[in-house]
């Protein structure tokens, strides 16, 4: 048996992560904290660790696990944005969980789609208030609708395949696009233009970070609905309030948040938020927001537990780490992971 500790344990991670460990020959510490600069030194003698999407793990995070011994950052996520890669390189090894169910993120940008064009999340409370009024409800047919996807990866092109299932037209920017495929590729200015839902699949790096901004937000259709599934950082939330008010943004169903991380994931409704934007971009009836949710699927937390074990234990068994990524791999550049071997 080896042991490994496991940063920001919620319950439903746990179920998870309990059913399968014995079965790769791990026992598990479950902490509750966030990992970060003031919580790494809980990982005091853990050659491998469980981190997640709204950890910080910078620098210093990094600096303080390596000199108390940890070897392995298991990510149990596909992101890895909040990780110092040049930090961690040739000194601690950074593996993830590439996919683990892409029908569940492109599902729940579905699933907020219709919600917010279909007035559900104010039909819901009507009812239970035995109002039955219509008034304010109407929304419209996606059927013939143009719906622009940025990032054509593995969830991008589920959410194009339920997409077309609806009967919209599907356009695409990828700057990486698919050979061979039946993708209708368009530059991303004509994106902009010709949408009337823009869905966000693509990863948060130097490229992405604000990519809708008040300039992109200038090219769009009035009364353009905006998905965000992928980052919150894609996203300048200021700039996406301004087109809400003057309502150049139809609606915005949003799963992530550019300043999620002291935000969610937990109970915060006895606190008073201090962050104008965010408090202000949720009084909007035409905005839906869950707290990077649209991973939550029973089949997506079974993969993420046993792809995130099978990592732990093919660094403790000395074997090649197929799903390391470090500074290099990750941009696509040269790394002796592509001759099968350690990334270092
Ligand atoms: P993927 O790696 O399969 O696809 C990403 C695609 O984005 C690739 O085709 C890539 O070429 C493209 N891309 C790269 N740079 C781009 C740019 N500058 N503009 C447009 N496209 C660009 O990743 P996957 O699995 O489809 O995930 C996409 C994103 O979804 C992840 O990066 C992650 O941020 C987010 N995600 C969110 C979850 C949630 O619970 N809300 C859960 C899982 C992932």
């Amino acid at each position: 048996m080896n042991k490994i500790c496991f940063f920001d344990t919620k319950p439903y991670d746990k179920m998870y992560f309990d059913l399968l460990k014995e079965a790769y020959g791990i026992e598990i510490d479950y902490f509750e904290p966030k990992l970060g600069p003031r919580t790494a030194f809980m990982a005091n003698g853990y050659e491998a660790i469980v981190a997640f999407v709204n950890d910080t793990i910078n620098k210093e995070t990094i600096e303080t696990l390596y000199q108390n011994g940890t070897r392995l950052i298991a990510m149990r996520c596909a992101g890895y944005n909040n990780v110092d890669f040049k930090a961690a390189y040739g000194k601690i090894h950074v593996v993830r969980v590439p996919a683990y169910s892409p029908y569940a993120v492109a599902e729940h940008a579905m699933a907020l789609l219709l919600a917010l064009n279909r007035k559900i999340h104010k039909a819901y409370i009507r009812t239970r208030d035995f109002n039955f009024s219509l008034n304010g409800l109407t929304g419209f047919d996606l059927h013939g609708k143009t719906v622009g996807v940025i990032g054509t990866g593995k969830i991008g092109r589920v959410f194009m395949d339920i997409c077309k299932g609806f009967g919209m037209k599907v356009i695409a920017y990828d700057p990486y696009p698919l050979k061979d495929s039946d993708i209708h590729y368009v530059s991303l200015e004509e994106l902009f233009k010709e949408s009337d839902i823009i869905s966000l699949h693509c990863p948060l790096t130097k490229d992405t970070f604000h990519l809708i901004n008040e300039e992109t937000i200038k090219m769009m259709k009035k009364g353009v609905y905006i998905v965000n599934t992928s980052r919150g950082a894609l996203i300048d939330s200021e700039a996406l309030l301004e087109g809400l008010k003057n309502e150049k943004i139809g609606g915005a169903c949003l799963d992530v948040y550019e300043e999620e991380s002291e935000l969610f994931y937990e109970d915060m409704s006895y606190v008073v938020i201090q962050d104008d934007v965010l408090a202000r971009i949720l009084s909007m009836p035409n905005v839906i927001v869950t707290s990077h949710q649209a991973f939550l699927t029973k089949e997506a937390l079974h993969n993420i537990a046993e792809t995130t074990l099978k990592n732990c234990r093919d660094y403790f068994d000395d074997k090649v780490l197929e799903n390391e990524v470090c500074y290099r791999c990750g941009r696509g550049e040269v790394c002796l992971r592509k001759e099968n071997k350690r990334c270092f």
